[in-house]
């Protein structure tokens, strides 16, 4: 399953209430290379700087790997209300899902951003994991996600406490924190439900087409 695992996403969008999920492209790497530039962001997200090209680059090979599912996370209301705007103006973070135990193809570990500081606080990180992790259950068929978050991140520690993830260990080198929700069947019930007005839909790179 996993050859096919990635690419799975690349021509889907997917809408909720708040946020909307759409692949990585070309045309996110400019503001998603700025929001990197961010010390904050690099200390919390445990990244690197990269240059603009490096970026580009990433973005090409995250879309080509086949244990990675990326989206970029889009404000659902500036989405829906500037229809013929570029995506770039309504991006407010990314979520990612790697599958990073090559023994154990139903985990997955999830990361998610919300890097606009106008967008934090309003529910967009919740709402982008629950649709991440309901398509990493429904669609690529896990049964276990962890988040490694630094120790001292408070609000990423606590949003994902309140999604029912708990901790398993604790990696001082790192200084990082690994949660672990496994989704048994009443989980997997609240995920769906959580996560039922959810529509997909198909997406064109660079989306000029009508919405
Ligand atoms: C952590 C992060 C993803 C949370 O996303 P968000 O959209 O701002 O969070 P939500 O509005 O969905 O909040 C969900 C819960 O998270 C917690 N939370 C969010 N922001 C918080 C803050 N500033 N302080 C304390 N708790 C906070 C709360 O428990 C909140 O629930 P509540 O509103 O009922 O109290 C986002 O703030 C972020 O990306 N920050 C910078 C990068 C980062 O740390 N990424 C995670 C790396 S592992």
């Amino acid at each position: 399953m996993q050859a096919a695992t990635m690419r799975l996403n690349q021509n889907i969008l997917l809408l909720g209430k708040k946020v909307v999920l759409v692949p990585y492209t070309s045309e996110h790497v400019p503001r998603y290379h700025e929001w990197m530039k961010s010390e904050e962001l690099q200390r919390l997200t445990a990244s690197e700087p990269l240059t603009l090209e490096q970026e580009y680059a990433m973005q090409r090979s995250w879309r080509e790997d086949v244990d990675k599912c990326t989206f970029i996370v889009l404000d659902a209301d500036k989405w829906r209300a500037q229809p013929a705007s570029p995506e770039e103006s309504c991006m407010a973070g990314d979520v990612n899902l790697f599958l990073t135990d090559r023994g154990d193809p139903t985990l997955g570990e999830i990361e998610v951003m919300i890097a606009e500081p106008s967008c934090r606080g309003r529910g967009f990180g919740t709402e982008a994991v629950l649709m991440m992790m309901s398509y990493g259950v429904t669609k690529l068929g896990l049964t276990k996600f962890e988040a490694k978050i630094g120790q001292d991140n408070e609000p990423s520690l606590r949003m994902f406490r309140k999604l029912h993830f708990e901790q398993v260990a604790v990696s001082s080198v790192f200084q990082e924190v690994t949660l672990r929700l496994t989704v048994s069947q009443p989980h997997r019930q609240w995920l769906l439900e959580q996560t039922s007005h959810v529509q997909e839909q198909p997406y064109r790179d660079g989306t000029s087409e009508p919405r």
